[in-house]
């Protein structure tokens, strides 16, 4: 006998829905490209593709998950009669994997951070060289593929015990924590000497140094950072009941993650302001450039502890996420499968996170398309597969859904006109603005 879980409270869903939108996106890419690409007008140009692309496409997630009530890989057939569009599950059921597989190596990065914070708090040991630290850290095969299993492990451990018991619980517990601790490291980087300077760098926009390529990232971290394109939410929908009103919820979810991308913002760029450092600088931004200032302040090692807290419940609720998809797609609505799956599942993508976690190592000189194994991953996912995927939700959704289904799911009688707007966008915007950023990036 199948039997399906389903979440224990709408709040449950909200929060686990933000968790999974709330990640590495927010929290570690944005600032460093956002610093790199503009500033400011990243962010404006970021909220605009969140509120007309990314959203839709959310709403267009939990519409066909609600309705279809069942796993990502079986959902486009059982809504149309037409087996041949469960391709768009299995693409990001595919995806899911790769995205992972890095995902989880800078998850372990996080533990392996906060476990030698730890030792400093206790030993009072500092060390004066952070980029060497992560240099070491990060190339040393041992430590980088530790951190990442361990990462794997805890988030299969939340995954196996299930929706309500599982993500739901953990969500509920972890959520409100990154937002405490978010106020704690806001308040001591906003009090800090010069710490204006950091605001205004945030928030003065300067259009004069966006370019095609800022536009191209973006637009994509409008798809990475709400979870959209692989059928997460899809996943997360297909768990809810007929009552929550899913319009309501997809605001709430892209607000608590321009939300959370603000307070990122703020949390970092006073900081380093304060200091004088330059933020433009790439992925270390947060493993480099943070220690270094927080270990200027009394009490830093503290505060350091508790922002590598907040980046770790953010990076694990999305990763329980990611792990979800490819659970739910293996215990096709069996739950009594749900240990096997999860078990199964985190060991696969161990194996294929292990070229990942020693591409800053031993496989550093090992190079193609674009860098390394690990860079080759995230350009994959980030720049190709969620935006195809994105490409894919819209059509289907525009062209293929039944309009009544759509109407029903969004409530239309309550929610006026939103209905035509969201088709339009999902019927001719969206697909046309990912086409024409695909273009721009061959022709370049
Ligand atoms: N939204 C997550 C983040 O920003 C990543 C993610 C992408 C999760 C796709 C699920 C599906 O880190």
């Amino acid at each position: 006998m199948e039997k399906r879980s389903t979440w224990g409270s709408k709040i449950g869903f909200i929060l686990a829905s933000a968790g999974s939108a709330i990640g590495l996106g927010a929290m570690w890419k944005f600032p460093y490209v956002m610093a790199d690409n503009g500033g400011a007008a990243f962010l404006v140009l970021f909220m605009v593709f969140t509120l007309f692309i990314g959203l839709p496409l959310l709403l267009a997630e939990f519409v066909i998950g609600r309705h279809g009530k069942t796993y990502s890989t079986e959902v486009f057939g059982k809504i149309t009669g037409n087996k041949y569009y469960n391709l768009i599950g299995h693409l990001g059921n595919i995806g899911v994997f790769f995205l992972l597989s890095f995902y989880s190596v800078i998850g372990g990065w996080i533990l392996l951070y906060m476990i030698r914070t730890v030792c400093v708090i206790f030993t009072g040991q500092h060390t004066k060289n952070y980029e060497a630290l992560f240099g070491s850290l990060i190339s040393n095969p041992i430590y980088a593929i530790l951190g990442a299993a361990l990462f794997i492990l805890l988030t299969a451990y939340i995954v196996s015990k299930g929706i309500q018991e599982g993500i739901e619980k953990a969500s509920k517990i972890m959520m409100p924590l990154l937002f405490i601790a978010f106020m704690v490291i806001i308040l001591r980087s906003l009090t800090l000497p010069n710490a204006m300077d950091g605001v205004a760098f945030f928030l003065k926009p300067d259009f004069s140094s966006m370019n095609a390529e800022g536009v191209l990232f973006a637009l994509g971290q409008s798809f990475f950072s709400l979870s959209v394109g692989f059928g997460g939410m899809l996943t997360y929908a297909s768990y809810l009941d007929n009552k929550t009103d899913i319009v309501q919820s997809g605001f709430s979810v892209v607000g608590l993650n321009i939300l959370v991308t603000i307070l990122a913002g703020l949390a970092i760029f006073p900081a380093t302001a304060s200091l004088g450092i330059d933020n433009a600088q790439g992925p270390g931004l947060l493993f480099i450039v943070l220690p270094f200032v927080f270990d200027q302040l009394p009490m830093g090692s503290i505060f350091y502890l508790i922002f590598l807290s907040l980046f770790f419940f953010a990076t694990i609720t999305s990763s329980i996420s990611l792990i979800e998809i490819n659970v739910s797609n293996y215990i096709k609505n069996n739950e009594r499968k749900r240990k096997k799956g999860v078990y199964l599942v985190s060991l696969l993508l161990f194996i294929l996170c292990v070229p990942s976690a020693l591409s800053n190592g031993v496989l550093n000189e090992v190079k193609f398309g674009a860098g390394t194994f690990f860079d080759n991953m995230d350009y994959l996912v980030s720049n190709i597969m969620l935006p195809i995927g994105a490409f894919c939700f819209a059509i289907f959704t525009g062209y293929k859904l039944d309009k009544q289904i759509a109407k029903e799911e969004l409530n239309d009688y309550k929610y006026r006109g939103l209905f035509k707007i969201w088709a339009f966008l999902l019927k001719y915007i969206i697909p046309i603005v990912i086409l024409a950023v695909f273009a721009s990036l061959i022709l370049k």
